[in-house]
């Protein structure tokens, strides 16, 4: 009975301590503290961007240090890992956007936003120039932006390896508009293929979901279409029931490369328990507005060129580098052999520069183009840029110290001496920040059906796991990685809504 009551009594509190937590977080998050400007004299350090590798730097950086400017055509910060979701509506868009002005709002001191895009970057002069593409335009729509330091996060783009037809008649899926045209496309296929004498072959051409690409942004999003018709769209429209398929097309002998060999085979039979056909060895090479037209090679290694009819398709064929980065590389001729990026040293410094840094998918440092990466690279440059102003700061105290003791008299220039001692171990200590190391905590990716896989670091080992437990676990992790409060939060009625109440079908 006294286990019983203490437990009772734990959980209590428990449940307390969380919901001041909550509450506390939310208060916190409505009534930000009144911010200063900071010194003008300081550095001016220009950020661009507002993904993973940018918005974690400023989420860590001591903005007092410098005048930070940022500048990214998106004002707000996606978490993309749960971007599939929002195709289908399991989770709306804006549950896991985050305003940049609500983070820069939370920072000691103030830093300004502009909503642009980076058009150029010239590193001689150390300028930045930008360009307001927004719908609504003011007199001025460009501008030079000065730079002191200058770190570029500005992604990649999708790559479509120059076929013909995928960016006039493909969805992509990196950003929220994708989604969006992705939620309504599928809704205007079904439509459409009900429509009064439709034939039965274009039915089934409406009907046909191709997902082009077997990495992790292919397979998550073949798997959430997938759970939409099984879950939701075959309820509500039972005649599409024998006609709707969804197609997973990748180039490579298998999907998901980059995870263990147990979880690729773990993977592709739970696809073909869902009923989601995949075509390994099928390589795209032209795209029209109703058909794709792959190289598919036979066991014995022949090559047949196949036309495959499609209403929707879906394009997931990794990243690509943005215009602004490759102009930024031909301008360096230490980066003349870059092709994949901006390639940069164990400090992110951008090779063949002194101010300039790289972070996330525009950058080359040998890992994986991922928002883990991306988002430990942020933090590194935040201790970074702390660490260099606290330098700066004790060097300008150590010249004051310096010219002092040149007129004290011996007794004050004792005490002297000893403050100079100690600034220069301070000084010691904190220059002793070492190189960028990346810690990889694993691979996770949603593949349907309520299942999961996951390949997880586990002290110096490695974890391969697939299955409903992953799937729970796959959902607490990113629910607790959302960036705030406020999107746990709309995440998590998100779910149980879909749950509760299914998808919505309607088509916006
Ligand atoms: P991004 O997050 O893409 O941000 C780039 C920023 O730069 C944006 O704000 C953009 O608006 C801005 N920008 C673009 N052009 C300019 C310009 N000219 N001037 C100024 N600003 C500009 N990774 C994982 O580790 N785990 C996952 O589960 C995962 N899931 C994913 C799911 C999907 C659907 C996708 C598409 C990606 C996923 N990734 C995942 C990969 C991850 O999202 C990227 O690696 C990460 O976003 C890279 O961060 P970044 O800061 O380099 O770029
Ligand atoms: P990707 O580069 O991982 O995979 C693209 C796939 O498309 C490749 O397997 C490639 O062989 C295939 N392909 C290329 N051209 C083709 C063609 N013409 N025809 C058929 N197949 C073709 O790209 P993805 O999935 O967009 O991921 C990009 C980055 O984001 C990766 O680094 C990935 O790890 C990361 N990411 C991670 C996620 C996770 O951890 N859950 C989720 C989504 C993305």
């Amino acid at each position: 009975f006294r286990f019983f009551v203490w437990t009772w009594r734990l959980t209590y509190l428990s449940v307390l301590a969380a919901l001041g937590y909550v509450t506390y977080q939310i208060y916190e998050g409505r009534n930000p503290k009144e911010q200063f400007d900071p010194d003008p004299n300081k550095k001016t350090l220009v950020i661009l961007g507002t993904g993973w590798g940018s918005v974690s730097l400023l989420k860590n950086l001591d903005t007092e240090n410098y005048n930070v400017v940022v500048v990214s055509p998106r004002n707000y910060f996606l978490f993309t890992p749960l971007l599939p979701s929002c195709t289908t509506g399991t989770i709306e868009h804006r549950s896991i956007m985050e305003p940049i002005r609500n983070i820069l709002r939370h920072k000691k001191a103030k830093v300004k936003y502009y909503e642009a895009e980076c058009t150029k970057i010239d590193y001689q002069k150390k300028i930045v120039y930008a360009k307001d593409d927004s719908e609504i335009k003011g007199d001025t729509m460009e501008t030079e932006i000065p730079f002191d330091l200058l770190v570029v996060g500005v992604g990649a783009e999708n790559a479509t390896f120059g076929i013909p037809g995928v960016r006039e008649h493909a969805c992509f899926l990196k950003e929220v508009g994708d989604a969006q045209k992705i939620r309504k496309q599928i809704m205007d296929c079904v439509e459409t293929a009900t429509f009064k004498d439709q034939s039965p072959e274009e039915i089934k051409r409406l009907l046909h979901m191709v997902v082009v690409g077997g990495g992790p942004t292919g397979v998550e999003f073949a798997g959430e279409l997938q759970d939409f018709f099984m879950e939701d769209l075959q309820k509500w429209v039972p005649q599409i029931k024998d006609d709707f398929h969804v197609t997973l097309v990748e180039a490579l002998p298998n999907v998901l490369p980059m995870f263990s060999k147990q979880l690729i085979e773990y993977t592709e039979s739970s696809f073909k328990e869902e009923h989601i056909q995949i075509r390994t060895k099928t390589m795209v090479k032209n795209v029209t507005d109703k058909y794709i037209e792959a190289e598919v090679q036979n066991p014995d290694g022949s090559k047949v060129v196949e036309k495959i009819p499609y209403g929707l398709l879906v394009w997931a064929t990794g990243n690509a580098v943005r215009p602004v980065v490759k102009d930024l590389m031909s301008q360096i001729p230490a980066q003349a052999k870059a092709r994949r990026g901006l390639e940069v040293n164990e400090y992110l410094v951008v090779n063949g520069t002194e101010n300039i840094w790289a972070v996330g998918d525009c950058a080359v440092a040998n890992y994986a183009p991922t928002a883990q990466v991306a988002a430990q690279e942020g933090t590194f440059l935040a201790r970074l840029f702390n660490t260099m102003a606290k330098t700066d700061a004790i060097e300008a105290e150590l010249r004051d110290l310096s010219a002092k003791q040149a007129t004290a008299n011996p007794d004050q220039r004792k005490v002297i001496l000893e403050e100079i001692n100690e600034r220069q171990r301070q000084l010691r200590r904190i220059k002793q920040i070492g190189p960028f190391s990346y810690s990889h905590q694993g691979s996770l990716a949603y593949i349907g059906a309520e299942k999961a896989v996951a390949d997880v670091s586990w002290f110096s080992g490695n974890i391969a796991s697939g299955g409903t437990m992953t799937y729970l676990f796959w959902k607490s992790a990113y629910l607790s990685m959302c960036f705030s409060t406020r999107n746990r939060i709309l995440v998590f009625f998100d779910w149980v809504k879909a749950k509760f109440f299914g998808r919505d079908v309607s088509r916006e």
